[in-house]
């Protein structure tokens, strides 16, 4: 990646469009108010017959970093230009809003971070960013390892079976498992309730399944018929919807009234002093209770929990998931991690001190990020009319956009773009360590360390916008360094054990989006002992 973002104007290859008789999308995207902008020409097939993001890759090669893009009745303006993305997501933040993001989000999350008004947002950000202090995340490393202890003895007893009939390896969708662990890590260390959902099935865990399956839904299905009066109750999936989400709303209000019961002034104190080693309970609701008292609204705060709920598990889910995919396929590359699990851990655990060494382990889980970004779109609505940045071809002063305009911020085109990246495609972890063993400089290759010193990770400030792990700006993830360290662990955990190979081939794994990318029918794996899988 080139440090300093430059743009992008003269696209280096071109994609072949899929190319039909149909001329319908260009009929639709003429005029409108975004000016001179290029306007995508594609087939109106490409946004059904595959993830649209790939789509928008192809419209980026062939238009460049800012164009329009109309669907339906909808028009897009797509992004995929670093300097871009600062001003939306930073420079200019507070003149945007989460957009479509936020209609389809509000009936499951509420004013919960993610699609709170910006309003609703600055106080809540405020209140919640400090629970993540770096005392909570070094003690959230127990729970991450514990759950990742039962994970990996849910496959020892699996395994333990299958070698009775004298084979060596199991066959498990990895992609499940890992939502299990997410599950019960978010629930652990966010409201200190057990799912236990890698052992067993409940209602709450069904109806947590069965909300996501309907949050995707809504993000892939353009016209929302559930805002019609009385869908709620005459449409089967929604009536499924509404019980769902009254199952997971009643377990969480439990857990606030008990927060609120059980609160007692000596955990006050601990947490002041940020003691969490010495509490019971460590959790994040805890921290939300004490610190703010009996006052906290008890909607605001189911809402805030539902967010973490699913912002926390799916995101966490998938990258582990495409980690696994793509080291899968450079078994080279999964020695390389076993020999550093080896060297730091040996037969141990990590611990917060243990997880700083382990490095490659971490580049795998961001270069994961890098290929298999979540989201693969970020959503905008501007609030007012902008101008943003220039300097593109025909383009010189910026494109003026009218208050309401959507956008689509690319991170999947900016991971990918080929004006940052060498090999873009490529699964490299050891692309952001080329500088570093050749130069002998701290830091990250391509990347300039002095605008983030001491990160942990090659971030959105010293890539310059142009990669965007974890997003950027005020609305950047709150969770970003409890989710790499969640990651490393669990990922950590299972090789120091396990090898792993996929079931059948890399194309076979076909991928669906909705809110992150994932498999369609899960990532099947064969997995045995270290040295036992060929
Ligand atoms: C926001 C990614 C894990 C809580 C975001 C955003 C991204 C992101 C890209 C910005 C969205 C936007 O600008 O529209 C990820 C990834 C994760 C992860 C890739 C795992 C690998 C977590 C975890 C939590 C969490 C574990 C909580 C425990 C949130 C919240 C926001 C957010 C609350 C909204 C922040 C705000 O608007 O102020 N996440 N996330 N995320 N994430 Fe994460």
């Amino acid at each position: 990646v080139r440090c300093e973002s430059t743009r992008t104007d003269e696209p280096k290859t071109k994609r072949n469009l899929v190319d039909n008789a149909s001329n319908l999308l260009t009929t639709l995207l003429s005029g409108g108010s975004v000016g001179s902008m290029p306007i995508a020409e594609g087939a109106v097939t490409d946004l059904f017959d595959r993830p649209l993001f790939y789509s928008l890759y192809d419209w980026f090669l062939e238009h460049g970093s800012v164009y329009k893009l109309a669907f339906g009745p909808k028009a897009f303006v797509v992004v995929s230009d670093p300097i871009v993305a600062r001003h939306i997501l930073r420079e200019n933040a507070f003149s945007y809003d989460k957009g479509v993001l936020a209609d389809i989000l509000e009936p499951i999350m509420g004013k919960g971070l993610i699609p709170a008004d910006l309003d609703t947002w600055k106080l809540r950000r405020r209140v919640i960013a400090p629970g993540f202090h770096v005392l909570y995340l070094e003690a959230m490393v127990k729970i991450f390892t514990d759950c990742s202890e039962r994970t990996i003895l849910k496959f020892e007893k699996l395994l333990q079976g299958e070698n009775l009939g004298g084979r060596k390896t199991i066959e498990l969708d990895l992609e499940a498992e890992f939502s299990s662990l997410a599950l019960d890590i978010i629930g652990l260390s966010v409201f200190n309730h057990d799912f236990g959902s890698v052992t067993k099935e409940s209602p709450v865990i069904k109806a947590v399944y069965g909300t996501l399956f309907e949050a995707e839904h809504r993000s892939t299905f353009y016209i929302p018929y559930w805002n019609i009066p009385l869908a709620r109750w005459i449409v089967p999936r929604q009536r499924k919807f509404q019980k769902d989400l009254k199952v997971i709303n009643d377990c969480l209000d439990g857990l606030i009234r008990n927060a609120k019961e059980t609160r007692e002034e000596t955990d006050v104190e601990k947490l002041q002093q940020r003691d969490y080693k010495n509490l019971k309970d460590a959790s994040l609701l805890r921290f939300l209770v004490d610190m703010r008292g009996a006052d906290v609204d008890d909607r605001q705060l189911r809402d805030d929990l539902m967010t973490m709920l699913i912002a926390g598990h799916e995101t966490t889910a998938a990258v582990l998931t495409w980690a696994v995919f793509l080291l899968a396929q450079n078994p080279s590359k999964m020695r390389k991690a076993q020999a550093e699990i080896d060297l730091v851990l040996g037969q141990g655990s990590p611990t917060f001190e243990l997880l700083k060494k382990l490095e490659y382990i971490r580049l795998i889980v961001v270069e994961a990020l890098r290929l298999y970004p979540q989201p693969p779109l970020l959503i905008r609505r501007s609030l007012k009319s902008d101008v943003l940045p220039g300097g593109h071809k025909g383009d010189k002063d910026g494109y003026t956009i009218p208050a309401g305009t959507d956008i689509f911020l690319s991170v999947y085109n900016l991971h990918r773009s080929p004006y940052f990246w060498d090999r873009p495609h490529e699964f490299e972890p050891e692309r952001f360590l080329v500088q570093k063993e050749s130069e002998g400089i701290e830091g990250w290759a391509g990347f300039d360390p002095s605008r983030s010193p001491g990160a942990l990770y090659p971030n959105e400030i010293i890539s310059d916008f142009a990669f965007l792990p974890f997003g950027g700006g005020p609305r950047k993830c709150v969770g970003d360094q409890f989710a790499l360290m969640e990651s490393t662990v669990a990922l950590a955990m299972l090789l120091q054990k396990f090898d792993v190979e996929l079931k059948g081939s890399a194309e076979s794994v076909e991928l669906v989006t909705g809110a992150t990318m994932h498999t369609k029918n899960g990532l099947w794996c064969k997995l045995g002992k270290r040295g036992d899988v060929h």
